[in-house]
């Protein structure tokens, strides 16, 4: 029988933090002792987990002693400070900030795209960002039997992709909005109930925004494409969770949108819901709180040859964040990389 495996969870007060904890509770993940850890400030913050309460602590270099895992979902300078040290005390960190997904020793790892890339690990494994996640998950089965040419993104990305504190933010502004007060934004660029904005990040001497960056080099790597012509739109728009992808792909060859549905209904981890006759197509209120990548809106590109378009919906906290980074650990396991 499997021992039970021991966990720290740094950012456990935060929103992909709590994610993970809720997915650990779900999955029948073989958890020993759980550690939350977080900021000074969180301090005995209580957490329900397991019918039971776990106490936060502040992180501290014993805190990750004994541990077999440390899930990371912090900012990128907290894990730049705390992933090695927590990969120095013998825990195989997965972490979820940008720090270490560009670097060349670090896999960048969705399990039902590129397993084996965890092979090659020297203690940290990055999650993707999360909507790289979902674009691979729905880039990755097609490109398998037509090698992809080109890809244009557009996304429409939930408040909570930025944290706890801009969901806060678009709640408050949606109180004020509806009393017929002023907006305020303090976290957030611009204001979001009732808005959007096409930036997500700074912005690059060639115009792209960091998370535009971040989904093109991200998608290269984890497919091993490192030419691979992508460009993209990344749009915060006020929905609370799921972020929202149209996405046009150009291949090497025709496909027909029933083949590539029929490719991707038969993919891991995707779910289709494509009846547009009937109204039918993923929607971020419908994904929120769900596994699986839903994917609709398929159909030939009416301006490509080789073109097909569709609509990629998955809740950015779960695939996206937290989902992703436990079935990492579930890889690991099953391939005794422990
Ligand atoms: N949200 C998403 O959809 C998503 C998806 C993929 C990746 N990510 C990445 O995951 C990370 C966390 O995102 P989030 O949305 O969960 O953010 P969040 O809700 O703002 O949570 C941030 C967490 O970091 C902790 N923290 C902050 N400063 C710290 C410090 N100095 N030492 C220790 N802990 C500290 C906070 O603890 P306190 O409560 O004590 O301040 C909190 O637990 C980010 O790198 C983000 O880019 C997020």
């Amino acid at each position: 029988m499997r021992r039970p495996i021991n966990i720290a969870v740094l950012g456990a007060t935060g929103l992909v933090g709590l994610e993970f904890l809720r997915i650990l509770e779900e999955r029948s993940f073989p958890v020993g002792e759980v550690r939350a850890l977080a900021s000074a400030r969180s301090e005995g913050k209580k957490i329900p987990f397991k019918g039971g309460e776990l106490t936060v602590h502040a992180v501290s270099r014993d805190a990750f002693k004994g541990m077999d895992f440390a899930l990371i979902a912090v900012g990128d300078d907290v894990s730049q400070e705390w992933a090695p040290i927590a990969a120095e005390a013998g825990c195989i960190v997965v972490d979820k900030s940008n720090a270490f997904r560009m670097d060349p020793s670090v896999p960048l790892v969705v399990p039902e795209v590129n397993p084996e890339d965890t092979r090659g690990h020297q203690g940290i494994i990055a999650g993707p960002n999360c909507s790289t996640i979902q674009m691979v998950m729905a880039l990755a089965p097609l490109h398998r039997v037509n090698p992809i040419t080109r890809v244009i993104a557009d996304t429409y990305q939930s408040a909570s992709g930025a944290g706890l504190d801009a969901v806060e933010e678009l709640w408050e502004e949606t109180r004020a909005v509806a009393n017929g007060k002023d907006m305020q934004p303090s976290f957030l660029p611009y204001p979001l109930a009732m808005n959007l904005f096409p930036q997500i990040g700074g912005f690059s001497a060639n115009g792209y925004c960091s998370e535009e960056i971040k989904l093109i080099n991200e998608t290269r790597k984890i497919l091993h494409e490192p030419g691979m012509a992508i460009s993209a739109t990344t749009v915060r728009v006020p929905v609370e969770i799921s972020h929202s992808e149209a996405l046009h792909v150009e291949f090497t060859h025709a496909m027909s949108a029933s083949e590539a549905r029929s490719i991707l209904a038969d993919s891991p981890g995707i779910a289709i819901i494509d009846e547009p006759f009937e109204n039918q197509y993923p929607m971020p209120l419908f994904a929120a709180g769900k596994d699986e990548v839903f994917v609709g809106r398929i159909r030939n590109d009416l301006s490509h040859p080789h073109g097909i378009a569709m609509w990629v919906v998955s809740d950015n906290l779960r695939k996206g964040a937290a989902l992703n980074a436990v079935q990492v650990a579930e890889l690991m396991m099953e391939q005794d990389l422990l």
